[in-house]
């Protein structure tokens, strides 16, 4: 597997998203609200999107009939073109179907670097 820094480890804040040009592939890396990072394939598997130009957001969660519960803030990346959501940490499709998942990449912080892993 090979590797690539991204970043310096503080450069992002979070909740920020930026697309990394890695050769001839384009990465979307995301910094969620913990601070952790995730990295995903940027192009939506529907038509090809980037999904670095998508809304990060959140979603709401399971809750009672009639009651509407916002969460997982900067967790959710919905992309620019239709709107389909992905869930940064996994990069499958919110509405659950595992053929319209995004590739995920394994992030590493190796010495003040943001190691991306493809
Ligand atoms: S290109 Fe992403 S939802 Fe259509």
């Amino acid at each position: 597997m090979r590797q690539v820094v991204a970043c310096g480890s503080e450069e992002m804040a979070p909740g920020q998203k930026r697309a990394v040009q890695v050769g001839s592939r384009s990465i979307v890396l995301v910094r969620l609200g913990n601070g952790d990072y995730c990295a995903l394939m940027n192009a939506c598997p529907h038509q090809g999107a980037p999904l670095s130009e998508g809304e990060l957001t959140g979603t709401t969660l399971p809750s009672t009939v009639g009651e509407y519960v916002y969460g997982r803030d900067d967790e959710v990346l919905r992309c620019p073109w239709h709107r389909w959501e992905f869930d940064v940490t996994s990069g499958n499709a919110l509405f659950n179907d595992r053929r319209a998942c995004v590739k995920r990449y394994d992030v590493t912080v190796e010495g003040g670097d943001v190691v991306i892993h493809y």
